[in-house]
This record gives C-alpha cells, sequence and structure tokens, in this order.
C-alpha cells in the first residue's frame, strides 16, 4: 500500500523524486523518505507525516524514496524507509510484507548486523550487505531477494555502484518508466507520468537493473533476461492536479460527466461478449467500492439477461462458489493490484476459469492477469474514496448486459435515450452541490447513519455509508429498508439519522416509502434523496430516470454529501486516516 519511487539519468534526482513521490501520496501517508547518492556518499533524509521536499544541498543523479503505510512497526522516523545496511552504502525501499523477517534478522544479528528499526525491510539492506562480501551488486541483491518470503516490490542502491537501480518484484506492482533524460521506476504509474508515459510492467519473481541509458529484466531464479512489452498510459498528466478545486475528492466527482461519456463510448471485444455468453457461471468479484459496482451488476444481469451471475467480495469466492472451466470472472477494479482481488484472479485461473477485468489503471497487475481487460479510461484517480471510477465501472457494466442482452434477444434499446442523458442528469446534480451542502450542514449531526433502499438502489446504499464512513469516519450502515425491521429499527431514536434512495415511481417507491414512515413514527431523523419529494421529510431531489440507471445518479448526490459532512467536520477529505488508494495487502 505504500508508493516507491526512484530515478536515475541527467538531471536533478532531488527534484524528481520529490515530483515523483508526492503523487504516490494516495498510496500512504503516515511517513516518507528518500535516500540519494552524492559525492560517493548516501545520504538518507527521512520524517513523519505529509511530504516534504528534500532538504539537503547536495547534487545527486540517482536516488530512491518511499512513502509509508504502516505494517511492521509503529509510525516513526526510524521506520520510515529507505532502509540502510551497517556500513551506510546500501539503501532500501520495500512494499509488501515479509513474513520470514524475524528469522532472517535473527540470523543477521547473530553474524553481528545492527538494526535500527521495527521493520521488516530492513533485513534486505543487511540481507544485500552480506552477500556483496563474495558477490557483485547484482548477485547480492538477487541473493538477498531470494532468501525472502513473503510479498515485496523492492528497489534498492548501491554507492558503490551509482548508476543503478535494482529492483524486483513478488505479488505487489512495480514499474520502469522509460524516459528521455533517464529512467524512473516506481509502484504507480502516477508517479512518472509528468515526465514519461511509456512504462514496462514488471511480474512476479522478475528483477531489473534500472540505469541512466536503460534497463534489463531477469528471472530471478535463471537469471535469463526477459523480454516485456511497453505499455503506453494514455492519461493526462494534469488530472494528478488539483486545478483550484480545494479536494481531489470533489474534482473528481465533478470529472464524472467526462467518465461517462467515455465508458457510453467504449465498444466491446466480440469475445468478452461470446465469452459470457457461453459461460455457465459468471461471477463478479472486486473489494469495497469495485464489489458494490458488480452487485449492481448482478441485478443488471437477472433483469435483462436472465442471467443468475454472482457478486461477491473476493476473498470469499472459494469460499461459497463453484469456480472451474466453464466459469467467467468479472474483476472489477480501479486500481488492478487489490491484493484480495488478484489472489482471487489467480486462483480461479489455476481453476480453469476465464477471466474478464475491468481495470482503470493501465498494465496494472490485473489486466496481467486477465483473458481479457475493458480499461475504464477514467483517468488518474488520486482521492483514496473512489468516487468518478465507480460511475465509470457502473456504466461499463450497465452497457456489456445491455449489448449481452440484445444478443439474447431481450433488449430492444428502449433504455437508449436515458442511457445518453445520463452524462446531462449527473450534470443537474453537480449543479445543485449547494442545497446538498445545505444538507450536509443541517442534518448530519449524529454519530450513526443508516442509508436505506431496496432492488437495484440497494447496492447503492452500501456504497454511500461505505463513501460517508470512510471520509467522515461516523458509523454508517448500508441495509435493505425491508430488513429494518428484523433487528435494526431498535437503534431508531432522536439521534438516529437515516438516509432513504428512493425511485420516483413503482412499486419500490412505495415500499421503501412504507418504510421511512415505521422510521419517521419512530422519531427516527429522515433525509430521502429522490427524483420526487417524499412529504414530511428533508429531501435532495435528482433527475428522474429510470429505476434501474438511478444507481449511477444517486452516486454523485451521495458522494457530494459525504464530502460536505466531511468538509463540515474537519476532516482530511483526500487523505482518510488508516486508508490508502489500492490495498496491496492481504
Ligand atoms: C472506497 C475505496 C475502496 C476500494 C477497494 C478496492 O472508496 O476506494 O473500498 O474500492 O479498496 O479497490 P480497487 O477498486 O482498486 O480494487
Amino acid at each position: 500500500m505504500c508508493g516507491i519511487a526512484g530515478y536515475v539519468g541527467d538531471y536533478d534526482a532531488k527534484s524528481i523524486l520529490y515530483e515523483c513521490i508526492k503523487r504516490l501520496e494516495y498510496r500512504g501517508y503516515d511517513s516518507y523518505g528518500y535516500a540519494i547518492i552524492s559525492s560517493n556518499k548516501l545520504f538518507v533524509e527521512k520524517n513523519v507525516g505529509y511530504i516534504k521536499p528534500i532538504s539537503l544541498n547536495v547534487r545527486a543523479n540517482i536516488g530512491i524514496a518511499h512513502t509509508r503505510w504502516a505494517t511492521h512497526g509503529k509510525v516513526s522516523k526510524e521506520n520510515a524507509h529507505p532502509h540502510t545496511s551497517c556500513n551506510n552504502l546500501i539503501a532500501v525501499v520495500h512494499n509488501g510484507i515479509i513474513k520470514n523477517f524475524k528469522e532472517l534478522r535473527n540470523e543477521l544479528i547473530n553474524k553481528g548486523h545492527k538494526f535500527k528499526s521495527e521493520t521488516d525491510t530492513e533485513v534486505v539492506a543487511h540481507l544485500i550487505e552480506e552477500y556483496l562480501k563474495e558477490n557483485d551488486f547484482e548477485e547480492a541483491f538477487r541473493k538477498a531477494i531470494l532468501k525472502l518470503k513473503g510479498s515485496f516490490a523492492i528497489a534498492a542502491i548501491y554507492v558503490n555502484q551509482p548508476d543503478k537501480i535494482l529492483i524486483a518484484r513478488n505479488e505487489n506492482p512495480l514499474l520502469i518508466g522509460i524516459g528521455n533524460f533517464g529512467n524512473f521506476i516506481a509502484s504507480d504509474v502516477n508517479a512518472f507520468i509528468k515526465y514519461t508515459k511509456r512504462a514496462i510492467a514488471l511480474d512476479d519473481f522478475e528483477y531489473g537493473i534500472v540505469t541512466k541509458n536503460g534497463f534489463v529484466i531477469k528471472d530471478l531464479y535463471t537469471k535469463r533476461k526477459i523480454k516485456k512489452s511497453e505499455i503506453r498510459i494514455d492519461w493526462d498528466e494534469d488530472l494528478a492536479l488539483k486545478e483550484g478545486y480545494e479536494h481531489f475528492m470533489l474534482k473528481e466527482i465533478n470529472e464524472e460527466p467526462i467518465v461517462v461519456s467515455y465508458a457510453l463510448n467504449i465498444n466491446f471485444d466480440e469475445n468478452i461478449l461470446n465469452l459470457l455468453l457461453n459461460s455457465s457461471k459468471i461471477y463478479l468479484i472486486g473489494a469495497g467500492t469495485s464489489l458494490h459496482a458488480g452487485m449492481h451488476a448482478e441485478y443488471w444481469f437477472s433483469k435483462y439477461c436472465r442471467i443468475q451471475a454472482i457478486a461477491t467480495d473476493a476473498t470469499e469466492l472459494f469460499e461459497r462458489c463453484v469456480v472451474d472451466k466453464d466459469t467467467t470472472i468479472i474483476a472489477i477494479s480501479q486500481s488492478g493490484e487489490t491484493y484480495d482481488t488478484l489472489v482471487a484472479m489467480k486462483e480461479a485461473k489455476k481453476h480453469g476459469a476465464k477471466i474478464i477485468s475491468i481495470v482503470n489503471v493501465p498494465g496494472s497487475t490485473a489486466t496481467r492477469l486477465s483473458d481479457y481487460t475493458i480499461l475504464q479510461g477514467a483517468g488518474v484517480e488520486v482521492a483514496v474514496c473512489a468516487t468518478k471510477t465507480y460511475v465509470s465501472q457502473l456504466v461499463i457494466l450497465l452497457k456489456l448486459i445491455l449489448e449481452l442482452s440484445k444478443r439474447l434477444g431481450y433488449y430492444d434499446g428502449f433504455l437508449d435515450e436515458e442511457i445518453s442523458s445520463l452524462k446531462e442528469k449527473i450534470e443537474n446534480v453537480l449543479r445543485n452541490c449547494n442545497d446538498i451542502r445545505k444538507v450536509a450542514n443541517d442534518m448530519f449531526k449524529s454519530k450513526n447513519y443508516l442509508f436505506l433502499s431496496r432492488g437495484i438502489n440497494l447496492p447503492s446504499a452500501y456504497e454511500a455509508a461505505l463513501k460517508l464512513k470512510e471520509i467522515t469516519y461516523f458509523h454508517a450502515e448500508g441495509m435493505s429498508s425491508a430488513m429494518l425491521k428484523h433487528g435494526t429499527i431498535s437503534l431508531i431514536d432522536e439521534n438516529m439519522e437515516t438516509i432513504f434512495l428512493i425511485p420516483g415511481s413503482g412499486r419500490n417507491r412505495e415500499r421503501i416509502i412504507s418504510n421511512l414512515h415505521e422510521v419517521l413514527s419512530r422519531g427516527g431523523k429522515v433525509l430521502a434523496i429522490t427524483p420526487k419529494e417524499v412529504k414530511d421529510v428533508v429531501n435532495i431531489i435528482v433527475p428522474d430516470t429510470s429505476e434501474d440507471l438511478l444507481p449511477i445518479v444517486f452516486a454523485p448526490a451521495y458522494q457530494l454529501l459525504a464530502y460536505y459532512v466531511a468538509y463540515k467536520y474537519g476532516r482530511e477529505i483526500d487523505k482518510p486516516r488508516h486508508l490508502a488508494k489500492s490495498v496491496t495487502v492481504e
């Protein structure tokens, strides 16, 4: 979940490393650090808190940097990366978890090594130092990596060979950025997108030697050179800038109309459609927000294709589903790096399943594990809280399912006109942001919230609750309004705020409003988010559309609501505590 960056080239590494690592701050932000080599000396600077530029006044053409999301050892300057060897000639940064670090640490202590931190990572610097006694840097690095059990993306530099960065990967993303005035390494393309849009991704058990003029990738076990294809990152680097918005989250919600237009223009590969039409089982897997997108798709699959697809938390796939060669997995992941989702994908492949992924980050691990990938094209999402990428996932899934429905002879285009007006409908919600802000300021005084709905909008209730709790730190729960009376209703009193997501017409509207009255009559506070005003309660009105498309129109409304509530309470909106943008650990 941490971020790694590195640079070797003609320019001053200090400012480049700062730019790169700053762009990765959303991957972890409890502490940070840099290691650079200048005049045959290693300089390390690290600190707790948000990333600041290097203060050292030396010139360097090589360096590595890290932003940390603590796993082993508390948040402290000592535990921040880079970590160094006893002789201070080697510096290492690492993402992931080294499971056997205690044994390795004890072995190294017995050999006389002195440790300065509580981290698992530090063993790597000492191991390289140990192997350097009889090997060159590359071989010492390779041997050190082979001792590790667990997951890692690692980069190391060595004072006596100041022309190269060595890198290695297992289960944690690591990329090389091919620049014109030097080369980059990073855990995420965002780090170097300002400097280059050409990238190479390492796969598991590969290591690389990156120099100013080139790179080589090799197999960790055999040392055989591996040819890799280049990935082009067609993202606009300015998307990683706030452009006048106070927070990335607000900016990204405001990008939803563009994201919807892009998603509506995606044409699906015939092979994807045929695969889905010929699969006897379809499972949609993901985590958090991406899982919620999959849950909506489950409803759409059953309604429009009469196909029983199952959406499941990726970690539960093998607990509850039969996965075999007749199975197609639709893996949904913004980052394409979520550990839990990747593990399920790999296991599903072993069982003979085919994998289609819906991913936002080009070249990410999920894209390389899939038989087919649908790239979201939503551009970089910086705020930890997923917003525009969720809306894009919904539109892509809806379009895909309707395309299948058409081929199955069920869909004749009756929703097409409404779908083409989704962009305007979202714009309309965004224009009404002041009404939403007012509700956020006037209500939302409690520490507990319930988001309630039914049918296709039930996953909207889950997602709305996730948005609120993630950035406000208040407890929120999404549930079926019908299920309220089966237990949760006992929580209703004047301190419980309930938010109902209600369609503008139909059976579910009547049923949900009836549940809303059950809350009102018990003294609960009620807000309705709906296209048609509900009497006796506070309303946020959104443009009317078919109930099945409402998840896409509700999303910006409850996302803005969460944003303004978090704003009111002065939360760190783009970087909520304890979280990181992609969860690359188990
Ligand atoms: C919520 C959020 C997380 C992610 C989840 C999966 O706002 O961002 O719940 O949705 O960690 O991440 P991806 O989609 O990258 O696999």
